[in-house]
């Protein structure tokens, strides 16, 4: 049995203030929620505040992304080490818009992932076709490709920490989410690639997440698909009544 996720991507989004304030109404509204893991990814410089104010509720602190190396002259990048040490539990790896804006390849992508485990944080591993792909009907082969160089050299002891989040780019903050069943059907296929990678055990207990334009008014019918396992949320993320409500639709 896979225990849902529901996670909130904040991007660049909430200052420390902010930050506070916000993750102080989710504490409140999710205080004795049970059934799904929470999970939420505010910027760096709110992980502190974030953290402490999150203390002693169901929710667990993630970050938006991580350097590849431990330590060492890397101006301006931050590692798993620190994040580890700033109360983190999960990290998002490879977003499309890290992939889109700060050309993230599939190599630099499985090089994070790699820090992600080493450091003992839960990756949320993110892929996605583009409408391009998507409209010339090879979203299967692109994911292949994209899957199979991000997970390369990382062995079945470690994949079995890995979370996937299914996001198709043409989804993300356009209010263009996939149907729950084209969503499920690429779930499906995902998680059959992690059988041909890895073993039928892995992909069984393999968590994937869809995230695209996840709303309180869609998320109940997407979780109700047999292959989605929790959300990734950008927008609805930031308002603690949206997040609450989508988490309770996960458990119903
Ligand atoms: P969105 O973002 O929910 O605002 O579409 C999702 C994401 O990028 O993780």
């Amino acid at each position: 049995m896979r225990k849902p996720l529901i996670a909130g991507n904040w991007k660049l989004q909430k200052t420390i203030p902010e930050a506070t304030a916000l993750a102080g109404e989710l504490k409140n509204e999710l205080a004795d929620f049970t059934g799904a893991d929470l999970l939420v990814c505010p910027p760096f410089i709110d992980l502190g505040v974030v953290g402490r104010e999150i203390l002693g509720s169901p929710i667990e602190l993630g970050a938006q992304d991580i350097f590849w190396e431990d330590t060492g002259a890397f101006t301006g990048e931050v590692s798993g080490p620190m994040l580890k040490s700033a109360g983190c539990s999960y990290v998002i790896v490879g977003h499309s818009e890290r992939r889109g804006f700060f050309g993230d390849t599939d190599e630099v992508v499985n090089k994070k992932l790699k820090a992600a485990v080493r450091s003992v944080l839960i990756p949320i591993l993110c892929v996605g076709e583009s409408l391009e792909k998507r409209e010339q009907k090879v979203t299967k082969e692109f994911l292949r490709k994209q899957i199979g160089a991000s997970i390369q050299g990382i062995g079945i002891e470690w994949i079995a920490r890995i979370v996937v989040a299914y996001e198709p780019i043409w989804a993300i903050g356009t209010g263009l989410s996939a149907s729950p069943r084209m969503a499920n059907k690429t779930h499906r296929f995902i998680r059959e690639l992690f059988a041909e990678h890895y073993d039928e055990s892995i992909a069984k207990n393999l968590r994937i997440l869809y995230g695209g334009s996840v709303k309180p008014d869609n998320a109940r019918a997407l979780i109700a698909e047999e292959d989605i396992d929790g959300f990734l949320i950008g927008g609805a993320s930031l308002k603690a009544d949206s997040f609450a409500t989508i988490a309770r639709y996960s458990v119903l």
